[in-house]
């Protein structure tokens, strides 16, 4: 099911299949997002509640005019500087898109991404994709075309579906989401941009404000990305330490010294720590700065109490 050729990954979504594709951020499973039963199949696939949105990637920032219902000034500008790159503007959905992929909100999310081979997979097959992370829902993201199949293999059609494999994903957590149908606009779940990086983007245009009210996004859920191992997060490599020595068949992750590192590496390090049978997996939190927010946040949430299954 893998395979490097962009045109035929283009035919199988023109086609109504679905596509893993390679992103800056992570791995997608991509779908015509005008077309409900395509749409609907990601859902089954990925065992995803109906009611969770998934993100509708285009391939080159002039679409944004087409595919944005009543932009604010905020979406407008954020789409001309940001994009393409990991950031996802919530907008106002058109009725080209089916209501299918937004779980049924009269809003949807728009990015851009910044991997050349997804953009023109995107271009090829001439419409919008919709596509969430490549994973089963609750789990930790895939971040190259082998981890997309180690979680969705055994369930994609081998007649209709494929994996594109473009290497590893550049920047390894997920995209940044704004919600722009709101004044201010807020930050729903912090990614590949950073909060300090918005500021500099937006230049005035507006203030971007925390989250309010219920979870929105699956990634606001307190537990989520999550291994099968038990994370703990501490703040220093001493405590680490002190951690790991009464911790039976725990480990220490740490690579807060490098956050770019940190971020590239995380969900293959989290992968690996459950093929390895580690039980407690030790992670050093990285600064609370520039991706050092996103790295932070998905190893609390790893570190969350689950429900029980
Ligand atoms: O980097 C990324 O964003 C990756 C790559 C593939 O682009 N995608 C991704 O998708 O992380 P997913 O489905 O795992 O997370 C998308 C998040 C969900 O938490 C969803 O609730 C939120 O985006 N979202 C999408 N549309 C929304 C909407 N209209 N309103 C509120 N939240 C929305
Ligand atoms: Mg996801």
């Amino acid at each position: 099911m893998i395979t490097t050729d962009i045109e035929r990954a283009a035919r199988a979504i023109w086609q109504g299949g679905l596509v893993a594709i390679p992103t800056e951020t992570v791995y997608g499973l991509a779908a015509d997002a005008t077309n409900p039963d395509a749409v609907r199949r990601i859902y089954e696939i990925k065992g995803r509640p109906a009611d969770h949105p998934l993100i509708v990637h285009l391939a080159d920032s002039t679409e944004f005019a087409t595919y944005a219902e009543h932009p604010s000034p905020a979406a407008t500008r954020l789409a001309a500087v940001a994009w393409p790159g990991p950031l996802t503007l919530i907008v106002g959905r058109p009725a080209s898109i089916t209501p299918v992929a937004t779980g049924d909100r009269d809003s949807v999310g728009l990015r851009v991404p910044a991997n050349p081979i997804a953009r023109r997979v995107i271009e090829i097959a001439g419409v919008p994709v919709a596509a969430p992370s490549a994973n089963r829902f609750g789990q930790v993201s895939p971040t190259t075309a082998e981890h997309v199949l180690e979680d969705l293999g055994d369930v994609l059609d081998p007649e209709r579906d494929l994996v594109l494999d473009g290497g590893p994903s550049l920047i390894g957590v997920e995209s940044t989401i704004v919600d722009c149908t709101v004044d201010p606009p807020e930050l729903l779940r912090t990614g590949g941009v950073s909060r300090e990086e918005l500021t500099v983007l937006l230049d005035g245009v507006a203030d971007v404000a925390a989250a309010t009210g219920p979870a929105r996004a699956s990634g606001m859920l307190p537990s989520h990305y999550a291994p099968r191992c038990e994370v703990r997060c501490v703040d220093t490599a001493d405590d680490a330490a002190a951690l790991v020595a009464g911790t039976p068949g725990s480990e220490i992750l740490d690579l807060s010294t490098d956050v770019v590192a940190y971020a590239a590496r995380l969900y293959d390090e989290l992968r690996s720590a459950d093929r390895r049978g580690v039980r407690t997996l030790i992670a050093v939190l990285p600064p609370p700065e520039g991706l050092g927010h996103a790295v932070r946040d998905r190893l609390t949430k790893a570190a969350a109490p689950r429900p029980q299954s």
